[in-house]
């Protein structure tokens, strides 16, 4: 039975800060940012905006999309580690604002930037479960990545959420039943109770990130259907790869490490190896990056950011191809997984529009920005969410949906 991924959606903040200009405010030469981590731009969140409201924006858009009446989702999965309290889960508010029925398993996950795969697994699953039963979840990856000012981290900020349908028409992305993971306990990333900026021991997160691929790539190679040869490579089975993606450049360095797995049994060497790599990132990773270039980390939702901008711009392209999709969750949990872009994939997720639609901001707006974090209130002219973070009243989150005249 064919499981996988109906529709998405992606939704970001409307305001944009460009990196160029961080760069200069902190006194950096500009090519670092842009060259060393291949960073252009990153989107801020309004006071108006927290996870509830990203999520919520584009799960709106994914049910839309999918034309699936909200009382047909039967799970609603909200990844994240941008909580926003410790009890209540964010998924409980998205349901309220999406107005999902009553017969739903609801609940949020939470593993640092895995939890999305966590979810997409898990509602698979479910989905496989019913057996001919018409079952339908929805499934949404949503962050706010914050580090501090001035921090090595801060370049690689940035806010967004992913919503995606799970269901037996896949009509975006049909997911392979098999998966590699790799787990271990490792300090790299993490964000204490009450801290609001995470915490990250930068370059060891780096290690981890490509020890985590290393192992759950190599399980996955022994798990492909049907099965590899002696020292055949599994990425001449796979059109295009996408990674989790904090900052573009350590996708290239995942893409080097991965091909020097999976090419270690072929005669290639030296210089044709270093070719070989240069352009398998040109022709299979690069193009799917130019989105995640102008948004930034969006944590649990990037690799999902990077799916849906690649399905948007090239899905007809790839039509009968598969993709390889890595996941990395810091502390820490990986999965290397595949799927097959179906043929008469459309996938619209607003991805072009939305960044199209941005309103630029300076340095000393967005360290204000930075310094109200999400109090709530009015939402910014040029606003292009559809519900807004209104504060905390008598110690309780409020929210409500924007008139359809101020939603996109
Ligand atoms: N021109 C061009 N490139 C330049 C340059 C210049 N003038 N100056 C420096 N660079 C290059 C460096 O050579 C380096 O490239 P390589 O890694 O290819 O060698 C790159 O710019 C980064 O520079 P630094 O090595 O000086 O590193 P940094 O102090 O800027 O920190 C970082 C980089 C560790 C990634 C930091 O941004 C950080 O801590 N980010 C947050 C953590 C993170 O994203 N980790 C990723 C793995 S964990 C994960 O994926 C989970 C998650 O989402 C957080």
């Amino acid at each position: 039975m064919s499981v996988g991924i109906e529709q998405l959606a992606v939704y970001v903040p409307p305001s944009v800060l460009s990196l160029d200009e961080l760069a200069a405010a902190r006194g950096v030469p500009p090519e670092k940012f842009r060259e060393g981590l291949g960073v252009r731009e990153m989107a801020i969140a309004p006071p108006c905006e927290d996870v509830v409201t990203l999520a919520a924006s584009a799960g709106a858009r994914a049910l839309r999309a999918s034309r699936v009446d909200p009382g047909d989702i039967g799970m609603l999965l909200v990844a994240t580690e941008t909580g926003v309290d410790h009890a209540k889960p964010v998924s409980i508010f998205v349901h309220e604002l999406l107005g999902i029925g009553r017969q739903c398993r609801v609940y949020e996950l939470k593993h640092a930037c895995y939890a999305g795969t966590a979810a997409l697994m898990s509602a698979a699953d479910w989905v496989r479960a019913g057996g001919t039963r018409p079952r339908r979840a929805l499934v949404i990856a949503a962050d706010i990545a914050r580090y501090a000012i001035g921090s090595p981290g801060e370049p690689t900020q940035g806010a967004g959420a992913v919503a995606m349908v799970i269901g037996r028409e896949p009509w975006s992305l049909v997911l392979g039943e098999e998966s590699g993971t790799y787990a271990g306990n490792v300090y790299d990333f993490w964000r204490p109770l009450g801290r609001r900026e995470a915490l990250v021991d930068g370059k060891y997160s780096v290690e981890c990130y490509l020890e985590a691929l290393a192992g759950a790539f190599r399980a996955y190679r022994t798990l492909e259907r049907p099965a590899l040869g002696t020292d055949e490579p599994l990425s001449g089975r796979l059109a295009r790869f996408l990674y989790h993606t904090p900052f573009p450049k350590m996708a290239a360095k995942a893409h080097r490490r991965l091909l020097e797995i999976d090419w270690s049994g072929t005669t290639l060497a030296g210089d044709r190896l270093e070719e070989a790599i240069v352009a398998s990132y040109r022709d299979a990773v690069a193009p799917g990056l130019e989105a995640v270039a102008r948004v930034g980390n969006t944590y649990t939702a990037s690799l999902y950011l990077c799916l849906a901008a690649l399905l948007e711009r090239e899905g007809p392209r790839l039509a009968g191809q598969r993709l390889g999709l890595f996941s990395y969750g810091s502390g820490c949990c990986a999965e290397f997984f595949t799927g097959l872009v179906p043929s008469g994939v459309a996938v619209q997720a607003g991805v072009a529009e939305l960044l199209r639609e941005r309103t630029t901001i300076d340095v000393a707006t967005y360290e204000r920005l930075v310094r109200e974090g999400d109090s709530g209130g009015e939402p910014p002219p040029g606003f292009t969410g559809e519900f807004v973070f209104r504060g905390v009243r008598d110690e309780r989150r409020e929210y409500a949906r924007l008139a359809p005249a101020l939603a996109a």
